[in-house]
């Protein structure tokens, strides 16, 4: 795979007459919609998605800047991370496509793909459809033009500095955000801790209850991080409907299930071929390997704690051989 990176910046139409929607360029990737799809061009052929699909996606892409290694949009177009840079494919990850030869791929700098990206969901998203909630928390993305929700795709998922509550901690706090409980989470205390600490200790020691502000998240598939040590990272999250992305690991990562249940549907990295199928109550943990790519199901919505190694680095020592793809071999 060329590994040059192209530079140039995106270019967008005015909105087309027909429908209001305007058509982006990057490198020799097109992208346009129309009432029910997107469609993606590239030299070696064109891919249509369902429009909220790709939304959906494209907003965790957007968010999550890139993430770790591969967000699978589906089983043919994505993204790869490479942290300052990113490939966008189609086909490279289908055994079927790269069989065919019509496998193909760009690397562009992060800053521009980030920023066609950001234009392509401002333009696309309509009033009314939030990509980020729960199919039944929002309205459609079909139709032609119809106004935007800026509110929601510059929704930004919170990032904690020390431990929630700390002195220096981010902005987060679980009383100030202001969110309902949520529909499914009605049941969930909402009582915080008391904290007692040691006289000299006031600005060491702290707790809050995670439950309540897992109950409140308004967002679906969003990982906040609410604690920082060294590297490790606590990233929590409320899951309702399925993950829109197939996340491709580049790295070990850890799943404990704080409630309900969510199926995780778990495939080949490289191919997509399937793996396992892997579903996790209330209480299970689980590891995911960092050769494999993974899409969730949660039947109604649930608590996931993720937890993420953030070592920089850590993707080539998996991706050379030097690290297993699994944390302990029996
Ligand atoms: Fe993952």
């Amino acid at each position: 795979m060329s590994t040059t990176i192209n530079n140039n910046a995106h270019t967008e139409t005015s909105p087309d007459p027909d429908n209001g929607y305007r058509k982006y360029s990057i490198g020799r990737f097109d992208f346009e919609r129309d009432e029910y799809f997107a469609r993606i061009k590239c030299p070696t052929g064109t891919h249509v998605v369902d429009i909220e699909n790709f939304l959906r996606s494209m907003m965790r892409d957007v968010a999550w800047g890139f993430f770790y290694g591969w967000v699978n949009f589906d089983e043919v177009i994505g993204t790869v991370n490479h942290y300052g840079s990113v490939d966008l494919y189609m086909g490279t990850y289908n055994n079927a496509y790269r069989e065919a030869g019509t496998n193909y791929e760009e690397r562009f700098d992060s800053q521009n793909l980030l920023a066609c990206f950001k234009s392509i969901l401002k333009d696309w998203t309509n009033e009314g459809f939030d990509p980020f909630a729960a199919p039944l928390e929002t309205g459609t993305a079909r139709g032609p033009k119809n106004g935007n929700n800026d509110a929601a795709v510059d929704f930004q998922r919170e990032l904690a500095d020390r431990f929630v509550t700390l002195p220096g901690d981010s902005e987060m706090r679980t009383n100030e955000r202001g969110f309902p409980v949520n529909r499914q989470f009605s049941d969930v205390d909402q009582e915080e801790p008391e904290v007692h600490p040691e006289p000299g200790f006031e600005g060491e020691i702290a707790s809050f209850n995670l439950f309540k502000y897992l109950s409140r998240s308004p967002v679906t598939w969003n990982p906040s991080i609410v604690s920082i040590v060294k590297n490790s990272a606590y990233c929590p999250t409320s899951e309702e409907h399925i993950l829109p992305i197939d996340h491709g690991n580049d790295r070990v990562e850890w799943f404990i299930q704080l409630s309900d249940e969510i199926s995780w549907r778990v495939g080949d990295k490289d191919s997509g071929a399937p793996r396992a199928v892997v579903t996790m109550k209330a209480g299970d943990v689980s590891c995911m390997p960092a050769d494999i790519r993974h899409k969730g199901f949660s039947p109604k919505r649930s608590m996931l704690l993720v937890w993420e190694n953030l070592t920089p680095g850590l993707e080539l020592r998996y991706s050379s051989g030097e690290l297993p793809p699994v944390p302990a071999e029996f």
